[in-house]
């Protein structure tokens, strides 16, 4: 691998998760942003509609490639197929970089189709990392990994979830896709500040921000990515670009998608706290 921090890799600004349902209005309209990021396993195919789209919207904008079923934190071995696939898509688009989650999302060739939660535990830490490895060693370059929303707790975790994404990240020396909600609804649901969060994550590592909105299931945030960023979302932002500085930073809509302009807008305000913290940092 190069450098270990993200100064290796470009700050790409403001961008945001690329949907079906606005590929037209993308091509047609070219908004205000800076870059897109797909999901990766939508195109892993040799050919096919989606995979056209991306590769006309790669033209004109940057393109990251975000996965769903790495499933890094399995004990499962590493799925060879998906890495081999993973990896066409990449000498295809070439991405700026390549991210997944800190989580599990199957076992036994089952995939659950979500992102399970894992003990935060040393012999964790120690498993993910040589997967993480092995998957840079295979990929050529170094990835990003995403701290999830979880709604249970292991009984026999020993670390904060923090310094459990801290440890992972040191160990595997890969970087970070810091979701600044996903902290926000893991505060609400396991009782931390989300402060200690983020005076904890290395600001060497952190390459990307996720921004998203989530709603309430009784005493429970749940992550459903169905609203607006809500104003504490966007407040932990600010924090974030406080002690990060600019990273680079994408809204992420999945359910309720609204049209591609008020998406843009959203991420005006993206960029409008950003050069506020900036400015308060300096
Ligand atoms: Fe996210």
């Amino acid at each position: 691998m190069n450098s270990p921090d993200r100064a290796a890799l470009p700050n790409l600004g403001f961008g945001l998760g690329l949907r079906t349902d606005h590929y037209e209005a993308i091509l047609q309209e070219s908004p205000r942003v800076d870059w897109f990021e797909a999901i990766s396993e939508n195109y892993m195919v040799g050919g096919g509609k989606p995979l056209r789209w991306l590769e006309r919207i790669r033209e004109r904008y940057p393109v990251v490639l975000h996965g769903v079923s790495l499933s890094i934190g399995s004990t499962a071995p590493l799925d060879r197929a998906h890495l081999i696939q993973l990896k066409a898509l990449a000498e295809r688009i070439q991405p700026a970089w390549i991210s997944d989650h800190l989580c599990w999302t199957g076992i036994a060739g089952r995939n659950l189709h979500d992102l399970m939660p894992l003990p935060h535990t040393e012999e964790a830490v120690h498993h993910i990392a040589a997967r993480v490895r092995e998957v840079q060693d295979f990929l050529g370059r170094r990835i990003l990994l995403e701290n999830v929303s979880s709604y249970v707790d292991f009984a026999h975790s020993t670390l904060p979830e923090w310094e459990f994404l801290k440890s992972v990240a040191e160990e595997a020396d890969c970087l970070i896709l810091l979701d600044v909600n996903n902290i926000y609804v893991n505060s609400r649901n396991h009782g931390f500040d989300p402060l200690t969060y983020l005076r904890a994550v290395p600001a060497r590592r952190v390459q990307q921000i996720h921004l998203a909105g989530h709603s309430r299931n009784g005493e429970l945030l749940i992550d459903t990515h169905d609203h607006p960023v809500p104003e504490p979302v966007w407040a932990l932002y600010a924090e974030a670009v406080r002690r990060f500085g600019m990273v680079a930073t994408m809204v992420e809509r999945d359910d309720d998608i609204p049209p591609l302009k008020e998406l843009v807008a959203e991420l005006d305000r993206a960029r409008a706290i950003a050069a506020d913290s900036l400015v308060a940092a300096a």
